[in-house]
């Protein structure tokens, strides 16, 4: 049994469901402006069509029986020009999202920034340049000011560690190395900047970041395949959450960084803010696991990361990627690991003893709209009750897991895939070509988990429609 407080929720991103990308004073991020694949036709222009219809899916959401939603407000919206003028059109539409939600006494945790850079920023430097840490700063004090009233849990910035790793995919360009350690250093400052503002504005307020952390395997017992996991531990996992919650620069990351001539652009007033500011809650992002090995000779690669599947991650005399031999994949080629994400949650607890929000969780998949509009994903159900037996195994060893809030509430565009690869417990009816009708449809794993709040179990419960 989950306990009768736990926090059920589903999450989404603005950039991902909203679409009105010319709404509203809207300037355009850098998700508007980055290339895509041939192969990826759906863009954000209307997206789930969220920001129109928002009432209705926090409507169906509350009728899921969900408690919490995450949603992530708009940069581009809620300051077009990155810096100064707040658009008061924009906080009046987040307003009453709030207060829709609270009328549902459903509980908004707020992402202040999920991969939506204002292209405006980015044109000066984006994250490599420090005035975006003033910027970032100028604007969650606004989101604090105007929205601390009705939202009391924020969340910071959403996977730094792979928005950096996975640039190419996720921004569409390229990071040099030094450029994305000062942009690591940069976001963690700015983060820091965010949990100091929110303690300051927020009457009662909590904060935590939103990394995306899944504990990497060493591919054998191999010392030095021990020693390429620990070291791609801390550079994907510890290195964003020692700097949040310890407040430093993780050593087996630092000694990366000197070894591969990165040279940080430090102020002195920094010390003081990263060694008095921390984190409430940690929000934790988790898909699937990640296993590498010591590359040997002759194994060379194109030194990165695609995504944050494991198998292409490579740098050169220090980790590379691997198949893990004892997992199975998903439709897109996502190693899927339930076990994995106790053993995460076990090592985060042991590190950093602070309560637990699952923020993202989900299954990618091909669904299909039957005529009476059905959608029978038994897949998805299987993956979020392995998911959460592993939450609730977690939490029986000690783990403070306070709430679970899937990827995602609807469907959305995908980072990777656009709209064929379906993350929703609720079907939108568009496709990656055709807007169609945009009509929300239940999926099976929606009533499925409607009885999992309502029990507050996962076992025993019925799992067809
Ligand atoms: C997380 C992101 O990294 O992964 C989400 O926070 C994203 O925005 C999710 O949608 C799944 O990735 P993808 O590429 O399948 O959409």
């Amino acid at each position: 049994m989950f306990p009768s407080n736990f926090l059920w929720g589903a999450s989404l991103s603005a950039h991902q469901t909203e679409g009105a990308v010319n709404e509203d004073g809207k300037s355009p991020s850098v998700q508007d402006t980055r290339p895509r694949s041939n192969s990826q036709i759906a863009d954000f222009t209307v997206a789930s069509d969220h920001y129109h219809r928002y009432r209705e899916d926090i409507k169906l959401l509350a009728q899921m029986g969900a408690k919490a939603l995450r949603i992530s407000l708009p940069w581009t919206r809620i300051i077009p020009d990155g810096v100064s003028e707040v658009n008061q059109k924009a906080v009046a539409h987040y307003r009453n999202v709030f207060q829709t939600m609270q009328e549902y006494q459903i509980q908004p945790l707020v992402t202040t920034y999920h991969f939506d850079l204002p292209q405006v920023l980015q044109d000066q430097g984006g994250w490599t340049n420090r005035a975006t840490v003033d910027a970032y700063e100028n604007y969650v004090r606004v989101l604090f000011q105007e929205f601390g009233d009705q939202v009391s849990h924020w969340l910071t910035i959403n996977e730094p560690n792979i928005m950096l790793l996975a640039d190419q995919k996720i921004l569409g360009f390229h990071y040099t190395h030094q450029e994305r350690y000062q942009a690591f250093y940069n976001l963690m400052i700015a983060e820091k900047k965010a949990f100091q503002a929110c303690h300051q504005l927020v009457p009662g307020g909590q904060i935590g970041p939103v990394p995306n952390i899944s504990y990497v395997y060493p591919g054998s017992c191999r010392p030095q395949d021990i020693r390429a996991a620990a070291t791609f531990n801390a550079v994907r996992n510890w290195g964003y959450l020692d700097f949040s919650v310890r407040g430093l620069i993780n050593p087996l990351l630092q000694a990366y960084l000197r070894k591969t001539g990165v040279d940080l652009q430090i102020l002195p007033e920094d010390q003081e803010l990263v060694t008095h500011n921390f984190p409430d809650f940690l929000g934790i992002n988790y898909y699937t696991s990640v296993t590498v090995e010591y590359p040997q000779a002759g194994q060379d690669r194109q030194n990165g990361i695609s995504d944050q599947q494991s198998e292409d991650v490579y740098e050169k005399d220090f980790y590379k990627g691997l198949t893990n031999p004892y997992l199975e994949k998903n439709d897109f080629n996502w190693t899927v690991d339930p076990l994995g994400l106790q053993t995460t949650l076990e090592l985060i607890n042991d590190r950093y003893h602070r309560p637990i929000y699952i923020t993202e969780n989900g299954l990618g998949a091909y669904d299909e709209l039957t005529p009476d509009h059905k959608i029978h994903d038994q897949y998805r159900i299987d993956y979020l009750q392995s998911h959460l037996e592993s939450i609730q195994e977690a939490m029986v060893n000690g783990v403070d897991v306070q709430g679970y809030l899937p990827w995602s509430a609807i469907d959305l565009v995908s980072v990777h895939e656009g709209m064929k690869k379906r993350y929703g417990l609720i079907y939108v009816d568009r496709t990656e070509e055709d807007l169609k009708t945009l009509n929300r449809y239940p999926k099976d794993s929606y009533y499925w988990y409607q009885g999992v709040i309502e029990h507050g179990e996962v076992n025993g419960n019925a799992t067809t429609f």
